[in-house]
């Protein structure tokens, strides 16, 4: 391992001694300032192999700094760290030409890994640091929990891509606002943001939608219509419910995606389809291949880079922050200000919130609406969240009352009307019946502990016919944990 001289500014203390101890411990030799302008100098009068900084500093902003040491030492690597966790931070950091950005708090381990990175990536010509700025105003997201600004770090570095994305989320977690927030702020941003829904669409009506048609394609074609891909054209693609997509569509899809190339319905030209593809779903799309229901291909041909968008109940940290930017929106409406006390804001952090963000906003408006008090007080929480919880029991016992077979067959008729008027491939009884013993077998085994001894009387199977099945549907053993 070789040796560097590391820079590192921080106007804390504690951070600027931890990583000096880190990093010496690996051979560097680390330089510490608390200030931006010593940083500069430092810098200016050529010292230095690698930059760590923190943005807020009492002289200068760390990031207002970057695009001025990469004028004068594009080499230089920069790794940003913030405890400034937005979205905003993150895409200001990658912008500007930051090596790394790390939200703070991190671990130290980690930045001494990007710091090895850093040092030993080759370096590519350094890209031009890119024109565009996002604005202090207007970026959409809210939250500043870990699991965010692991999305904002990864929204940050697609920017200024192209790839395609997936997102995947349950509803209401904001998937739409991050597909329009990626192409808000990358390099297509000028071009036009075009969505369609595929479960808003009838079937038989889709690849006009998205292809467009000619005049006199169908009955009803009474003029040439330009379809979705065409009206995207140097712009952002969005592909919502992508997972509701019929399959003769999808094979369609992925021949346009393959080809790069589409002809619109009844049309003989190639047209070139010239646009970001950003799609998104909340459904489960690897369960949907295992079942038939979606194109393998397809689906890697989507997922480059995968994007998670977390439930809220896993990030409830961030409930205040979303409270807080509803009321304050409501207010720009003309609503009267209001606020929570703390009792009601840990009610509502320690509630389900299965419609997740869009929720919060449901909740936060009809409190501006019906409740007169400037504070609003857990009483009327728990009010508000009782009336949700009546609703949504009802809707769970219909399900609970209905037997497996019945799900079953609800199931396989989706299945078969997802298939349209084709019939599904060849093999479908095999793979209902593994559908179906997974769960068997799975929940047979957290059952009895995991001892198949056992789970094989239960289910009145001979022993090696289990194991046989452990292997072939590739279930997981746990002992001891049910
Ligand atoms: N992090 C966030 N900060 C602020 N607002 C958010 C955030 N996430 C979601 N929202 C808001 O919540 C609402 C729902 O978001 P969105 O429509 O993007 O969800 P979705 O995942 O597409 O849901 P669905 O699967 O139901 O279509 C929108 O009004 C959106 O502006
Ligand atoms: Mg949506």
């Amino acid at each position: 391992m070789t040796s560097a001289t590391i820079l590192v500014a921080d106007d804390d203390k504690a951070i600027r001694t931890v990583i000096t101890q880190a990093l010496g411990r690996k051979g560097h030799d680390v330089r510490t300032t608390g200030n931006a302008a010593t940083l500069w100098r430092w810098i200016s009068d050529g010292e230095g192999d690698l930059v760590i900084t923190d943005v807020v500093m009492p002289d200068e902003n760390g990031l207002d700094l970057i695009p001025r040491i990469r004028k004068i030492r594009p080499n230089l690597r920069i790794l940003v760290m913030s405890a400034q966790n937005t979205l905003l931070t993150a895409v200001k950091a990658t912008e500007r030409g930051a090596f790394e950005y790390l939200p703070k708090p991190f671990d130290i381990n980690e930045l001494a890994q990007v710091v090895e990175r850093a040092l030993s990536e080759p370096k590519s010509d350094s890209p031009a640091i890119q024109e565009m700025e996002a604005d202090d105003e207007g970026l959409p997201l809210i939250g500043r929990s870990p699991a965010m600004q692991e999305i904002y770090r990864v929204l940050a570095r697609l920017m200024s891509t192209d790839l395609t994305v997936l997102i995947n989320g349950e509803s209401g977690t904001g998937k739409e606002l991050v597909a329009r927030a990626l192409h808000d702020y990358g390099k297509r941003r000028n071009g036009p943001f075009v969505a369609i829904n595929m479960a808003a669409i009838p079937r038989e009506l889709i690849e006009s939608e998205l292809f467009g048609h000619e005049k006199g394609a169908f009955t009803g074609a009474t003029q040439r219509n330009a379809g979705r891909f065409e009206q995207a054209e140097g712009g952002t693609l969005f592909l919502d419910e992508i997972g509701d997509m019929p399959l003769e569509a999808q094979t369609r899809l992925l021949r346009v995606l393959q080809e790069g190339e589409y002809t619109t319905v009844g049309g003989r030209t190639p047209l070139r389809a010239n646009s970001r593809i950003i799609a998104a779903t909340h459904r489960d799309l690897r369960q949907f291949v295992r079942q038939g229901l979606f194109r393998e291909d397809l689906f890697y041909r989507l997922n480059v880079v995968p994007l998670r968008l977390p439930p809220l109940r896993e990030r409830s940290e961030d409930l205040p922050d979303l409270v807080n930017h509803f009321f304050s929106r409501i207010t720009e409406e003309g609503l009267p200000a209001k606020s929570l006390d703390a009792g009601a804001m840990e009610r509502l952090k320690s509630y389900r919130w299965p419609g997740n963000v869009r929720e919060v906003e449901n909740l936060v408006r009809r409190l501006a609406a019906l409740y007169s008090q400037e504070v609003i007080t857990l009483d009327i929480i728990e009010a508000e969240l009782s009336d949700i919880s009546a609703s949504s029991e009802m809707e769970t016992n219909v399900s609970a009352s209905e037997s497996l077979g019945e799900a079953v067959e609800r199931h396989l008729q989706d299945y078969f009307e997802a298939h349209g008027n084709a019939l599904p491939a060849s093999g479908l009884h095999d793979r209902i019946l593994r559908e179906v013993e997974r769960p068997l077998i799975t929940l047979s085994l957290s059952e009895t502990k995991g001892n198949q001894i056992k789970a094989a009387e239960m289910l009145g199977i001979n022993r090696n016919t289990l194991r046989k099945k452990i292997r072939e549907l590739d279930i997981e053993v746990v002992r001891g944990i049910k």
